[in-house]
């Protein structure tokens, strides 16, 4: 088994990514770190219990960055996209407060420690914990297995700008601390994130099954849905951003890559845009091909 801890922003996609890593046993969960991102921090970690509710795990979860690294900003929250409470508006009610079980980064900090070179970091939100751990802990920067992520896009356009992609967006510096600080990094970008559709007709098989959980999903799901329709009319279904990064962790084939330096644009109207270089720093794997029907069938058949 592969341990990992996983840092969510919960939105849909991150509660599908849950669920997918929930149900591999390939993985060993060591805990869930929320951080702002698809909404504000606190309602990230209410989701991220919803969802483990809902999958019926008990995983501790970490509360998290409520603002970026650097400038202490609060972005906006992408409740256009994952509705008003990040999961597709499917809280009927304010569910039981659950308190976090401590501080996301001294729980990164501390599972490094304890288990070196063992742990992969698997992260689909802002990068503002990973990089807030290493500049607090700089010692566990050789000592962590690889962080595999979610975010950038590095030869095709951005989905929040035309250049930035909405993880990296979210907090630019963030994502330059990680990717310049000689971490072992996979990215699992746009490039190959919007290859990987999940379209209504197989969301609508999950309405066979007869339980809540099941209908919590597809709600959700329809939802993200919806909004890939009208943002991108035509496409066919939702990009499973978040699943595809736990995907690449249980089965690598599923991608291939390319070793590059990556930086990231801080500033200005490119900022967010992640540029691939092929000389002159820490080297990162990007991945630049999916075989997007294999990986499909593989989350279809754990994600319920
Ligand atoms: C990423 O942004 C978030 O909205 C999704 O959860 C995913 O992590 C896609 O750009
Ligand atoms: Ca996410």
């Amino acid at each position: 088994m592969k341990p990992i801890i996983f840092d969510v922003d919960t939105g849909i996609d991150d509660a599908l990514a849950m669920a997918y890593a929930l149900n591999s046993p390939e993985l060993e969960l060591l805990g869930f770190t929320t951080c702002f991102g698809n909404v504000p921090v606190e309602e990230a970690t209410r989701n991220t219990f919803v969802v483990l509710e809902m999958v019926g795990k008990d995983v501790p979860v970490y509360e998290g960055a409520d603002q970026t690294f650097k400038r202490g900003m609060k972005p906006e929250w992408a409740r256009m996209v994952h509705g008003d409470d990040g999961l597709g508006n499917t809280l009927k009610t304010e569910p039981a407060y659950r308190a976090s079980n401590g501080s996301a980064v001294d729980f990164i900090i501390e599972q490094v420690k304890k288990r070196p070179n063992e742990i992969t970091i698997l992260a689909v939100g802002p990068l503002t914990n990973v990089a807030l751990a290493i500049e607090k802990a700089p010692e566990i920067i050789p000592l962590i297995k690889d962080v595999v992520i979610m975010g950038g896009a590095v030869y095709v356009p951005g989905n929040v700008t035309p250049y930035g992609e909405a993880n990296i967006v979210a907090d630019p510096e963030a994502a330059e601390h990680v990717f310049s600080s000689g971490l072992s990094v996979t990215l699992v970008g746009l490039d190959v994130t919007m290859e990987t559709l999940l379209p209504l007709s197989k969301v609508n098989e999950w309405r066979k099954i007869d339980n809540e959980a099941a209908r919590f999903f597809a709600d959700m799901t329809e939802h993200y849905i919806g909004a890939y329709e009208s943002f991108y009319p035509g496409i066919g279904g939702c990009a499973l951003h978040d699943p595809l990064a736990v995907g690449v962790v249980i089965d690598p084939s599923f991608v291939q890559t390319e070793s590059v330096k990556v930086s990231v644009v801080t500033e200005g109207e490119e900022m967010g845009n992640t540029v691939g270089v092929k000389e002159g720093g820490p080297i990162i794997r990007v991945c630049t091909e999916v075989e997007a029907e294999r990986f499909l069938d593989h989350f279809l058949s754990r994600v319920l």
